[in-house]
């Protein structure tokens, strides 16, 4: 109850910074972060690195930072996550996200979707297609059959107009056309990440649209909570607060069943090393997923009212098992993408010199079930005019 009350006065901030216009100059990045220890870990990016042009529109580095030290990079070419600087049992501030060091690098590697907003539709659709009040929509179908993470070119691949009001928080805003990458309606999208004096991160998703359309909108990033390029997330020590979740056929679209976890390698009720069943391809679900990719559908009874209205959920807990840092993620979302990295290839070139490998980070993506728009017993991802859209997922860290 404690964290849920710091979560509260977390959620009112970003209530209270959520107005104002135009587009203001970020802030500047320091070069190092230091943690309480005086050790230099983690180094935020250059922002200059991220002063470019993509599209004809500019982009830049937002700087968060919080009065704990910790400190987070936002670039709005896909409003993306770069940087995460916590700190870890030690005090020393450690980068726990996946990242580029420059705008350049994220354009010629889209595949990994680090750190990115995805959207509209996160996740897949079987086919590339779905019905809306009787009309059938085709969308890009770029991953195998079957439609990702909002097509050729989704919310991850274009630029975001960014504006930072204080030194905590950014948001970014989105005018997404009637008929791009194939969905109806006209969608305007606002995302607005702040870090709290508590070390949350809190991620904000409001939406409007003129017509009827769906929408299933997530952050990408991916965590090592023992620094980003520090090796395997096998033995992060996870628990996933989720009795059932949606089975996948061999190319991940669900059956359309909600099963049970227990008795799966899926079962992550109790803390459990996130390698201790991957390989375990007995499971088909594991054989499809090459390991975890899968929809976790979570407990709704795990959580609870905040001030700000908003009913979150908790979702995960996960520690790595060398800084100590925990991370808990709360939602209200219905369920959680858990991704285990298994198609990461260690050929990505990570900001300090570090490298990616083969699982060597994991997603977690907050969100609607993968295929709603074609599975009418799931929670409906609709959206229709005068409707607002609202998620917000918030990522608290701490270490023990
Ligand atoms: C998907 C994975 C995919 C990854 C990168 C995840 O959300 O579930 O299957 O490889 O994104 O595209």
């Amino acid at each position: 109850m404690n964290k849920l009350i710091r979560f509260a006065s977390g959620f009112g901030l970003i209530l209270l910074t959520g107005c104002g216009n135009g587009n203001q100059a970020p802030a500047a990045a320091s070069d190092t972060a230091a943690g309480s220890t005086g050790a230099t870990l983690a180094v935020l990016p250059d922002t200059a690195a991220f002063h470019d042009t993509v599209d004809g529109q500019p982009t830049a580095l937002y700087i968060l930072k919080n009065k704990q030290g910790a400190s987070a990079a936002v670039t709005n070419y896909g409003a993306r996550l770069v940087s995460l600087l916590v700190p870890d049992k030690k005090g020393l501030l450690t980068d726990v996200v996946l990242g580029y060091d420059s705008v350049g690098k994220y354009v010629h590697q889209p595949d990994t979707y680090f750190g990115a907003i995805v959207g509209r539709y996160g996740n897949r659709i079987a086919k590339g297609h779905f019905m809306l009040d009787g009309k059938g929509y085709t969308l890009a179908t770029n991953d195998g059959p079957n439609h990702l993470h909002g097509g050729k070119k989704g919310f991850d691949a274009v630029v975001w107009t960014g504006q930072q009001p204080n030194d905590h928080s950014v948001q970014l805003t989105y005018l997404s056309k009637d008929g791009e990458e194939g969905y109806p309606g006209t969608l305007q999208i606002r995302v607005t990440y702040t870090l709290t004096d508590s070390n949350a991160l809190i991620i904000s998703y409001d939406g409007t649209t003129d017509k009827p359309t769906v929408l299933n909108i997530t952050n990408h990033s991916y965590f090592n909570l023992n620094g980003q390029g520090s090796g395997t997330i096998n033995n992060h020590i996870l628990q996933i607060y989720a009795d059932r979740y949606t089975p996948v056929d061999s190319t991940l679209i669900p059956t359309g069943k909600i099963q049970p976890v227990g008795g799966t390698p899926l079962d992550f009720r109790q803390p459990v090393a996130i390698g201790a069943r991957v390989n375990d391809t007995a499971n088909a679900q594991i054989k499809y997923g090459r390991g975890y990719d899968h929809n976790f559908v979570l407990n709704p009874a795990n959580g609870d009212r905040l001030a700000g209205g908003g009913r979150l959920v908790h979702a995960v807990t996960v520690q790595g098992d060398q800084s100590g840092i925990v991370l808990d993620v709360f939602t209200n979302q219905p369920g959680v993408q858990f991704y285990g990295g298994n198609f990461l290839k260690g050929s990505d070139p990570l900001k300090a010199a570090k490298r990616d490998d083969y699982r060597s980070a994991f997603c977690l993506e907050t969100q609607h079930f993968p295929d709603s728009p074609n599975e009418p017993s799931f929670p409906s991802t609709e959206l229709r005019p005068g409707q607002n859209y609202q998620s917000t997922t918030i990522y608290q860290f701490s270490a023990k």
